[in-house]
C-alpha cells in the first residue's frame, strides 16, 4: 500500500502512513501532542488543525465553519491524508506533555506522615540490609544463600525466598566482596524475598517512588525509604490523553486493535518520563529505586498493567481484578532498578479504584466516630461519606464534564484558558472580565473558571440555580434587579470569547 509523510507542526514530528490514514492517527503515531477528547469519533470537535500542506479529504462536520474552511481548518479525525502533508496543530487543540510542574522539594517529613504515624507505621515495599562478609571457611554452615538467610535471620527478617537472577550473582560476590553485601528485600503478598544482592554497603541509600496515576495528570514522589520522608514531587499531563480524555473513551480506544498496548505504552512513558526527571534532580541513580507504587482509578490501574478494562464499562460492569499481586517493575515496563517491584494500590470496585482508598488511607475519615466527607474531584470524582463503622462511596466523571465533552469552549487549566470571571462596573455599565491563565489571549474555560462564571452569574441573577438563563442569550432582556443583559455566544465574538455587557 502507498505511504505518505505528514509532518506535524509547531514541535515538526514527522511519521509515515498508510495513504487515507486519518490525521489524528497520524498525529498519535508521530507523538505529536494533539487534543482529542472523545477519541477520534468527531463529537468533541476539539483535534482541530490547519492544513499547510498537501492533497485530503475531509468529511463535513458541523464542528467547522465556513470561516474555518476559508483558513484551511479542520478536524484531524475527519480528515485523511492523500499525499505528503504539513499539518499544523492550533494552539488551542495541543495537548500539554512533558514535566509540568515541580511541585516541593522537601527537607522535612510531610505533616501529614507525622499524623498518621503510629496508625500507618513506615513498611515500605523494599528494604535494605547490610550483612557483613563472611568467608566460606567461616563458622556459619551451608550453602552461601543458608548462610544470607541465617544472618538476615538474626536481623528478624524471616522467612525469605529468592529468584534465580539472585542465586547466579550469589557465589560471585560472596567471595569477591572484602567488606559485606547489601542484601534488598522485597514483600510480595506477604512472602519475603531477596530480589538483589549488590556489593558493599549501599543501605544508606535506598529510594522508592509513589505515583497518583490521574486520568489527566500523573503527579510522582521520590522518597527516601530509610526515613520516610519525600524529597521531591513532580507532575506530567497523562500521555493518554491523546486517546481520548475520559475513562470511557479510553477503554473504548483500548478495544481497538493495538489499542490497549498504545495505552499501556503511553502511561507508562509518563511515568518513566517522571521518575528519570525526579532522580536526575535529587542526585539519585535509577538503580537506586527499587520500589514503585501506583494508585489510580481502576480503569488506570488495569492500563497500567496491560490488563484489558473490556468489562469495566459492561455489563456485569466488573473489573479484572479488586487486588493487584506485586509484580517486577520491569514487568510492566517501569525502569527503575531492573530487580525493583511494583504495587499497584487495590480498589473495590469497576469504578471506586485505588485512587480513593489510597485517599481513604491518608486521611482519619475511617477512623474517626463523627462522620466525615472525602471528595476526590479528578478527571473521574469520588466521594465517600462515613466513619469508623461505616463508609458509602460513590464517582462520576467530573473533569472532563467542565472542561471537554459537554462545555462549548470548555478546555483544561492550561495557557489561554479562562480561569477566572468577574463583573465590574465601568461607567454605569457592566462588563464581563475574565483572567486567562498566563495572560494569554482566550481560547476556552477552564473548570475553575467555569464554577467561578456560574457563581458570577448566579449572584447577578443571570443564570437561576437551576443553570437555565434568566435572559435569553441572543436578545436583551429585563433582568430581576432591573438590569438589561446582553451575552454574546462565542461564536459571534470570535472563538473562544465570553463577551456580555450591559444597558
Ligand atoms: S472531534 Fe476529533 S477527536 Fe473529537
Amino acid at each position: 500500500m502507498k505511504e505518505v509523510t505528514i509532518i506535524f507542526f509547531p514541535e515538526k514530528k514527522k511519521v509515515t502512513v498508510s495513504l487515507g490514514t486519518d490525521l489524528l492517527t497520524a498525529a498519535v503515531q508521530a507523538g505529536a501532542p494533539l487534543v482529542s477528547s472523545c477519541g477520534g469519533k468527531g463529537i468533541c470537535g476539539r483535534c482541530r488543525v490547519k492544513i499547510l500542506k498537501g492533497n485530503f479529504e475531509t468529511e463535513a462536520t458541523g464542528k467547522i465553519s465556513p470561516e474555518d474552511k476559508d483558513k484551511q481548518i479542520y478536524l484531524a479525525c475527519r480528515t485523511f491524508a492523500h499525499s505528503d502533508m504539513d499539518v499544523e496543530i492550533l494552539p488551542e487543540s495541543q495537548l500539554a506533555t512533558g514535566v509540568t510542574a515541580e511541585i516541593h522539594e522537601r527537607k522535612s517529613p510531610q505533616p501529614f506522615l507525622e499524623e498518621i504515624e503510629g496508625i500507618f507505621p513506615l513498611v515500605p515495599l523494599t528494604k535494605k540490609f547490610f550483612v557483613p562478609l563472611r568467608k566460606p571457611s567461616q563458622q556459619l554452615t551451608g550453602s552461601n544463600l543458608t548462610k544470607i538467610e541465617t544472618l538476615l535471620t538474626q536481623q528478624g527478617i524471616a522467612p525469605l525466598s529468592t529468584n534465580l537472577a539472585t542465586l547466579r550473582r550469589l557465589a560471585q560476590l560472596w567471595r569477591q566482596n572484602q567488606t559485606g553485601l547489601t542484601v534488598t528485600v522485597g514483600e510480595r503478598d506477604d512472602r519475603k524475598e531477596i530480589i538483589l544482592l549488590e556489593p558493599g554497603d549501599t543501605s544508606g541509600r535506598h529510594f522508592g517512588v509513589a505515583v497518583d496515576v490521574g486520568t489527566t495528570t500523573v503527579s510522582a514522589s521520590l522518597l527516601c525509604l530509610n526515613t520516610g520522608q519525600t524529597l521531591r514531587t513532580e507532575l506530567a499531563f497523562n500521555r493518554q490523553a491523546s486517546y481520548g480524555e475520559d475513562v470511557v473513551t479510553r477503554i473504548v480506544f483500548a478495544e481497538k486493535e493495538k489499542g490497549l498496548e498504545q495505552l499501556h505504552h503511553a502511561v507508562v512513558e509518563t511515568i518513566n518520563q517522571l521518575i528519570f526527571s525526579l532522580a536526575k534532580h535529587a542526585g539519585v541513580g535509577l538503580q537506586e529505586i527499587t520500589a514503585v507504587v501506583c494508585s489510580g482509578n481502576m480503569t488506570m490501574s488495569h492500563l497500567l498493567l496491560k490488563i484489558d478494562p473490556f468489562f469495566l464499562r459492561r455489563e456485569p460492569y466488573e473489573p479484572i481484578a479488586n487486588h493487584f499481586p506485586v509484580v517486577d517493575a520491569a514487568e510492566a515496563g517501569i525502569r527503575i532498578n531492573p530487580s525493583g517491584l511494583l504495587a499497584v494500590v487495590g480498589g473495590v470496585s469497576s469504578y471506586v479504584g485505588g485512587d480513593i482508598t489510597a485517599g481513604l488511607l491518608s486521611v482519619p475519615l475511617a477512623r474517626k466516630s463523627e462522620i466525615s466527607l472525602l471528595l476526590d474531584i479528578g478527571t473521574n470524582g469520588e466521594m465517600v461519606l462515613g466513619n469508623k463503622d461505616w463508609l458509602v462511596c460513590c464517582s462520576a466523571s467530573a473533569g472532563p464534564a467542565f472542561e471537554g465533552s459537554g462545555v462549548k469552549d470548555g478546555m483544561r487549566a492550561v495557557s489561554g484558558a479562562i480561569e477566572s470571571v468577574e463583573i465590574i462596573l465601568k461607567g454605569s455599565k457592566e462588563e464581563v472580565k475574565v483572567i486567562t491563565i498566563d495572560g494569554q489571549p482566550p481560547l476556552g474555560i477552564c473548570g475553575s473558571g467555569y464554577v467561578e462564571l456560574l457563581n458570577v452569574f448566579s449572584a447577578r441573577g443571570i443564570i437561576d440555580r437551576s443553570g437555565n438563563f434568566v435572559v435569553s442569550s441572543h436578545r436583551i432582556r429585563e433582568c430581576p434587579e432591573g438590569r438589561e443583559y446582553l451575552l454574546v455566544e462565542p461564536e459571534q465574538a470570535g472563538h473562544g470569547r465570553f463577551n456580555a455587557r450591559c444597558g
